[in-house]
Parts: C-alpha cells; structure tokens; sequence
C-alpha cells in the first residue's frame, strides 16, 4: 500500500496495511540539509521561492519515507498579506505590525484572493503534488482563526497573549468581526490549496488552550467548525488540531472535520473513547521523547500505539512540532518503528 492510501485510509478510519506517519514541523530545523539552505536564504525568501519551497517539503520524505508531505511555509504568510508586516528576526518568533487593537486598526485590513496575494503557496502545493505523485499525501495547512487573531493583536508570540484576550473580554464584537474576516481569507486560502492538489488540510489552533472551556466554543471551535463546513463538499480530508485543550476535549466535536489532532499532553485511550468511531486521530507522541533514550522512546512509541489498536483511524505523528535539536536518526526510527509495529494494527482481536 502506498503512503497516500495509508494516509487518507485511516483518516477515513479505512483499513491500512500499517500506520501512516509523518512529524509536524518535520520541514524544518532540525534537518542539516534545511539549515545549509536557510544558511543562505532567509525563512521568508524561502516561504515564497515555490522551487526551494517544494525542495524543503520533500526532504523529510526522502529521508524518512513518512506517509506525508506538508507543504513548507507558515500559518502567517496569508496574514501578512492582509495590511500587517511580517517579520522573523533572529532568535525571536514572528512579528506582526503593527498590532491590531482597535476599530480603526481593524478598518485597515482587507480580504484577500490567496490566488493573487500567494501564488507561491499555490505553486508550492503544485510542485510538491507533481513530485510525490500518488506515492505520497500531501498536506496543506493554515492557522485557525483564534490563534491568527492572537498573533495579530498581541503582535508577537507571547506567554498568555493579554493583548488577544483584553479584545475578547472587552469588545467582543470587534473581535468577532475580526475573527469572520480571518475565517473568509481562510476558507479561500485552503479552497485554493486544495485546487492546487493537497490531499488534507489542517487547521492549527495553536492558542485554543488559552481559552476556557465556554470562550474556546464561542471564540475558537466556532469559527473552525464555520471553515470546515465551507471545505466539506470537496472531499479532502479535514485535520483539526486545536492544542492543549485536553480538559475540555470533547468540545471539538462540535467542529467537522475528518481528523482530530491530539497533543501529547492528553490520554489518546481517551480521545479515541470520544472520538470513535466517526473521526480518526493524529498524534501524540511527547516530541521531547525524541531527545531521550532509545529504550525510553520505544516505550513510548508502544504504548501510543497500543491506545489505537484495532482502530484503523489513526495517524501517528508527534503531538506538537519537532524540536530542532532532535537527531534525525531518532527521527527515522521513531518512523521506522511505527511501520513495522504498525502492521495488524487494524485487526480488532487482541492477541
Ligand atoms: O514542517 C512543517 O510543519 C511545515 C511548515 C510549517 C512551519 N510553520 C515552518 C516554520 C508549519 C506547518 C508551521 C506552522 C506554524 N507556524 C504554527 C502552528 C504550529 C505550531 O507550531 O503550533 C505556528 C504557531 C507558527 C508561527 C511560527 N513560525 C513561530 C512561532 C515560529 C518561530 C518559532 C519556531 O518554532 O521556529 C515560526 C518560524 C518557522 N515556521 C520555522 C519553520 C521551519 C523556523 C524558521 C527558521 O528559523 O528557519
């Protein structure tokens, strides 16, 4: 079986020959063969070169056959493009400027067609769709609405994003109109991405944990249930990753999608009693577990395993970014080993 059928499979919670597998943040850092292109090029001249782009996006599929390719950019890029200034300074996260804080900051932004603000992303998803073939899948991705919002009005990454949620608890209709008009720009930024040959797409709601359990439903999970809704006549697969709300878990249901991405931080025994049988699951390995031992890590990657034996919907992935400082060698046997233990993994009987 391929790895695009392996993939879209089990997102469909299909039967699969072994798991299907890929790393978020595997296009990225901790690769040499990245850090000898980003030696020459910055991180954004690399978002919008579609050719080095696409290079990017197929190096972890070359070195550690993974069932997937995401497509290298940032969730930022379609922001930027709506009246802010993005910028990634050495040693520190994203910029956005200047913040948004009020009406009139917001009056300034604009909806944009992703086909004439980011060709490259088009063209990126294109390239890497003619090199993979049907061998592998191809992911497309954004930023949900709630956490876009965060970085536009804090301006920056920060510990609780105060600046984000002062606008949540003091105009709260101001930050639904801004939120609505992140979710248009979205809808059409995944709709082309799918035009241009993703097989899935995923929704990162990175900041969803921020929220207590009633503001994730109105300011979070409401707006990604809106985008999932506008994509569900295309067929494509749909992943929702809202992170670090493991105590109110269940309140993504209420978002439609094909797959739930699950962080490591919550039981995945759990998340399956929640979301079997009509949802698969991506996760959720601790990333850091890559850092430790090899007889620590197996332990690990076993008992993630066995939390979704005999349920096809599963694809194994970390349960958030890889750090950059993992080896790659951790990395491939962590691969490795979820194709081999894998297999059988559909089979419903226990041995
Ligand atoms: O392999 C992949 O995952 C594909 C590409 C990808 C990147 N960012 C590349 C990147 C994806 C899917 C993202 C998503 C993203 N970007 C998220 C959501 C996922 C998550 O981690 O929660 C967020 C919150 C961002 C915003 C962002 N971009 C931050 C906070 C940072 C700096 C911190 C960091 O981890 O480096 C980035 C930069 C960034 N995005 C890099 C890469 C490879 C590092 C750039 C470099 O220095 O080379």
């Amino acid at each position: 079986m391929d790895g695009r059928t392996r993939f879209l499979n089990a997102a469909r919670r299909e039967y699969v020959d072994t798991r299907p597998v890929w790393m978020m943040r595997q296009a990225g850092r901790f690769l040499p063969e990245y850090r000898a292109i980003r030696e020459k090029t910055s991180f954004l001249e690399l978002c919008a070169n579609p050719e080095l782009a696409c290079e990017v996006s197929l190096q972890p599929v070359r070195r550690f056959d993974v069932d997937a390719a995401i497509i290298f950019s940032d969730i930022l890029v379609p922001i930027a493009k709506m009246g802010q200034t993005l910028s990634f300074g050495a040693g520190h996260g994203p910029r956005l400027e200047p913040p948004i804080r009020s009406r009139d900051d917001f009056q300034k932004l604009r909806r944009i067609d992703p086909y004439t603000e980011t060709p490259e992303v088009h063209q990126t998803v294109q390239l890497v769709r003619d090199a993979v073939g049907t061998e592998k899948a191809v992911i497309g991705f954004a930023g949900a609405p709630f956490t876009l919002l965060a970085y536009m009005v804090d301006g920056a990454g920060s510990r609780g994003f105060p600046e984000t949620k002062r606008l949540l608890f003091s105009e709260p209709e101001l930050a639904h109109e801004i939120l609505a008009l992140i979710s248009d720009v979205i809808v059409d930024y995944l709709a082309m991405q799918i035009d241009a040959g993703a097989d899935a797409v995923q929704l990162f709601d990175s900041w969803a944990g921020l929220l207590s359990p009633d503001d994730f439903d109105e300011f979070a999970g409401a707006y990604a249930a809106s985008i999932m809704e506008r994509l569900a006549d295309r067929g494509t697969v749909r992943i929702y990753f809202p992170k670090s709300i493991g105590a109110y878990l269940e309140r993504a249901q209420a978002v439609p999608c094909e797959v739930v991405g699950v962080d490591w931080a919550q039981d995945l025994a759990r998340a399956r009693a929640l979301f079997e049988p009509d949802r698969a699951l991506q996760g959720n390995l601790d990333p850091t577990a890559l850092l430790g031992s090899r007889e620590q890590l197996d332990i690990r990657i076993d008992k993630m395993l066995a939390a979704t034996r005999g349920y096809a919907g599963h694809i194994v992935n970390l349960g958030h970014g890889i750090i950059p400082s993992t080896d790659p060698e951790s990395a491939l046997h962590f691969v490795r080993r979820v194709h081999e233990l894998g297999k059988g993994c559909c089979d419903s009987d226990e041995e």
